[in-house]
């Protein structure tokens, strides 16, 4: 017997599937104490999710997957959970080499290389030099990533191409800033996920994601399995998308004569 697509399990059509999915991983915290564990117990388990949930989107045939790590915010925990989640990256980068190479995954990095020990920028560019010709899906690592830090560095960038006479002003279009920001070259979300349920972008990508659809799910990242993202995946694939236009159904409503 063949298997069934992974698609077709979901009951929905391949074109159907968001192409680009960001995720907020969060809720480790509430989830290593509700069991009395230390917080980076919490982490440790979410790397497991990671995993799952980048193994699960290799095999849906998704494109691009986002995943907020670690933000320019989070330097303000503790110490010890900051060097703990940074022990964690750079042991997550070495251990999940040959999971990558087997997919086809191609992994970026999004964010700052400031202030990112040593040891995790060196398992990070090997990573990235190792599978950069990879086509499969390409995992975007927001590690040491800030929206507004992100924006104002395009600003910049923009400022010193017009300063050196490469760029007018009246040329700064949408793609001109697309293409200045950390995320050049990867297309904006179509899905955004929350996990643990609290209603907020907290400096996610807020740039790219004007038009993506919202999915807030209650699951502690820890607890996140293939079988909750279907469930977003399913709930996207059921929205109407209408980009500030109206929509097929209102178009009808308006066209049809008297
Ligand atoms: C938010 O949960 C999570 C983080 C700040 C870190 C995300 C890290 C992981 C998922 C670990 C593994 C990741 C990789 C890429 C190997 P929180 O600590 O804010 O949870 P809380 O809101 O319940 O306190």
């Amino acid at each position: 017997m063949t298997p069934l697509d992974p698609v077709e399990e979901l009951g929905i059509e391949r074109e159907a599937l968001p192409r680009h999915i960001a995720i907020v991983m969060d809720g480790n915290g509430r989830w290593a104490r509700q069991r009395g564990l230390p917080r980076l117990d919490g982490h440790r388990e979410g790397a497991k999710s990671v995993r799952a949930t980048v193994t699960h989107c290799a095999r849906l045939g998704i494109e691009y997957l986002t995943l907020y790590a670690f933000s320019l915010e989070n330097w303000k925990r503790p110490k010890m959970e900051v060097a703990g989640l940074m022990a964690l990256y750079a042991e997550y980068l070495i251990k999940e080499r040959d999971e990558i190479m087997e997919n086809g995954i191609r992994v970026l990095h999004l964010g700052s290389r400031e202030r990112l020990p040593d040891a995790v920028l060196r398992e990070l560019d090997v990573t990235l030099e190792m599978c950069k010709d990879n086509k499969g899906l390409t995992v975007s690592l927001a590690l040491n990533y800030a929206s507004r830090a992100e924006i104002v560095e395009a600003v910049r960038c923009l400022a010193r191409r017009v300063q050196a006479g490469e760029l007018q002003p009246d040329e700064i279009d949408e793609a001109a800033v697309s293409n200045s920001l950390w995320s050049a070259g990867v297309p904006d979300p179509d899905l955004v996920i929350r996990t643990a349920g609290e209603m907020r972008l907290s400096n996610f990508l807020l740039w790219q994601i004007s038009y993506a659809e919202l999915c807030v799910v209650p699951t502690f990242w820890p607890d996140f399995r293939p079988e909750h993202l279907n469930g977003a995946i399913i709930e996207f694939a059921k929205r109407e998308r209408r980009f500030g236009d109206v929509g097929p159904v209102a178009a009808q409503v308006t066209d049809s004569p008297g």
